[in-house]
């Protein structure tokens, strides 16, 4: 049995705190296997810098994923190829520096993880995620465990992605909207599904972002500048996943949310 933590879109400096303080305590507590998480917000909220790349590797990080805001800060596209935790999403349709998909293969046993980007109600012109998503498993070195990030916006696509897929894959995890939902459940065929893992990153505000800017942009139409919120308590959103390596299939789905004053 392998232990799985996948921790949700980290957001800003807060975000990064939250997984300093909380993540080598939870591999401790669960002796997890292998640690996923969504970096597309962590620097400054939008995208993710070499550097803070780095920091989340060093604190246990073994493969991070990204979603929309890939490419929001550019100096990603000068160390990308080289990042062997790193990967974007799978789907772009431009030409884009990195892999949507990878296999991890330095254990006894191998997982892989995919990347994919949703279309519905996403700014993106992203190629079709089922068609893409069944390019990989008909193409890619198959591995004991294959985990999808699905960066997607409606619930409805996420369930039929999952469902499209159910007993193809270990787990489907959503990201991207920022909040976690209850319906953690384990599909036909053993995949494990959980609409979105939530967020890691500012507690209070609006998404990590402070409440009086979004409001401001919604309400009256002004052109704000989003700023995190600054606010002492910081959420961690994750979901702690049992897969039996030699099925591939999910046994245990459990989600975390942690609020820590920070
Ligand atoms: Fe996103
Ligand atoms: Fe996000």
């Amino acid at each position: 049995m392998k232990k799985i933590l996948f921790i949700g879109d980290i957001v800003g400096q807060k975000g990064r705190q939250a997984v300093s303080f909380h993540l080598p305590a939870l591999i401790k507590k669960y002796k997890t296997d292998f640690v996923i998480a969504n970096g597309e917000n962590a620097t400054h909220g939008k995208g993710l810098i070499e550097h803070h790349y780095d920091a989340l590797i060093a604190e246990g990080v073994d493969c991070i994923t990204l979603g929309n805001h890939y490419d929001a800060k550019s100096e990603i596209r000068k160390y990308l190829d080289g990042a062997n935790g790193l990967i974007r999403p799978y789907n772009l349709m431009n030409e884009y520096p990195g892999i949507g998909t990878m296999i991890f293969k330095d254990r006894d046993w191998s997982i892989r993880v995919t990347n994919l980007l949703g279309q519905a109600f996403m700014s993106e012109e992203v190629a079709s995620p089922f068609d893409s998503l069944k390019k990989i498993i008909e193409t890619e070195e198959q591995a004991d465990i294959h985990i999808v990030d699905f960066h997607a916006e409606a619930t409805g696509e996420k369930y039929a992605l999952a469902h499209a897929f159910a007993g193809s894959i270990s787990a489907l995890i959503g990201t991207h909207t920022h909040v976690q939902t209850r319906d953690a459940r384990i599909l036909s065929g053993g995949t494990g599904y959980l609409s979105d893992v939530g967020m890691t990153g500012p507690y209070h505000g609006i998404l990590g972002v402070k409440a009086e800017n979004i409001i401001a942009k919604l309400w009256h139409q002004e052109k704000t500048v989003f700023t995190l919120d600054e606010q002492k308590e910081a959420l961690f959103s994750a979901v702690l996943l049992q897969i039996d390596e030699t099925t591939g299939h999910t046994i245990d789905i459990t989600p975390i949310y942690l609020v820590e004053k920070l």
